[in-house]
């Protein structure tokens, strides 16, 4: 789909809920794209990214960081821990580096459930489909906050007794502390057995210069339709409870393993981990 092909508008379903079909206030996963150089985005989506790069110049560094470090962690997954099952919620819209086509290119029975709550990332979803013949992949439409939801739709895939990655990349910060995000994440660990693993990151408080964040938040409350909550290191750690972090800990996104010679100019304002269960 394009951005003159607009879904019908519907309205959106509040700050709260799943965003609807609402083109005229800017959705994460469509900044996300705008961001990325994808074509996913409408004016409203663009004209807030704008609003955010004039504040926060990184952000576009950050974004493309982001989706980097994703893939370096689903490859170590598959490639050294071993990892054949994903549940990778906060998809995003489709772009280069898929979770299914890094695991699957290492590992081709790699199985991969995908959940994310925007339409737009559902009306996509035959592209995340695409599996290997050995491996599968599946695709819900739910909030994260509906936990029961996920566990029982991704269970008719994924093996619940054998071990699990979970990947939260760039979503908890969608979800504000009256939704209890901690109690989220646990819940979902309390679900796969030991040998599991937590890969995520998350918009850092603690990373922006005095005055940034405070802009950041007016151009969200004016012009994106899901909250932002920043989060400082200790924060973001708490998310990893019974869990060890991989080395090098909690960094930015382009510090978790970097590829040798990838270091670019910018720095991110995001931090990352992975984490295993004990
Ligand atoms: C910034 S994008 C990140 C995409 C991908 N994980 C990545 O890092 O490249 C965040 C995604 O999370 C989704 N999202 C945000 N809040 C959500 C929620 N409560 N439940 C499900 N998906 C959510 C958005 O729709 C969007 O597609």
């Amino acid at each position: 789909m394009t951005a003159d092909e607009a879904p019908p508008a519907d309205g959106g379903t509040g700050r709260a809920g799943p965003p609807g079909f609402d083109i005229s206030v800017a959705h994460q996963a469509r900044m996300y794209d705008y961001l990325l150089g994808g074509k996913d985005n409408y004016a409203a989506d663009r004209a807030a990214a704008q609003a955010w790069l004039e504040i926060d110049p990184d952000i576009a560094f950050g974004a493309r960081a982001n989706r980097a470090f994703l893939g370096r962690a689903v490859r170590y997954l598959t490639a050294e821990a071993g990892i054949r099952q994903f549940l990778d919620i906060g998809t995003g819209i489709p772009t280069a580096g898929n979770t299914h086509h890094v695991a699957q290119e290492i590992a081709p029975d790699s199985r991969v459930v995908y959940v994310d709550y925007d339409p737009i990332v559902l009306a996509h979803a035959r592209a995340l489909l695409t599996s290997s013949e050995e491996g599968a992949t599946d695709y819900i439409d739910a909030d994260l906050r509906d936990t029961g939801t996920i566990l029982t739709q991704a269970a008719q895939m994924l093996d619940f007794t054998r071990p699990v990655a979970i990947t939260l990349i760039a979503i908890l910060h969608a979800i504000p502390d009256s939704d209890d995000p901690y109690a989220i994440v646990a819940t979902l660990m309390d679900a796969v057995p030991s040998g599991s693993y937590l890969a995520l990151s998350h918009s850092a408080s603690d990373l922006l210069r005095a005055g940034q964040r405070q802009g950041l938040e007016n151009v969200t409350s004016r012009m994106i339709q899901q909250q932002f909550t920043y989060r400082s290191h200790e924060q973001v750690a708490g998310f990893f409870a019974g869990m060890d972090l991989l080395a090098p800990g909690l960094v930015r996104v382009e510090e978790w393993r970097p590829d040798p010679g990838t270091n670019g100019p910018g720095r991110s304002h995001l931090w990352c981990a992975v984490g295993r269960k004990r």
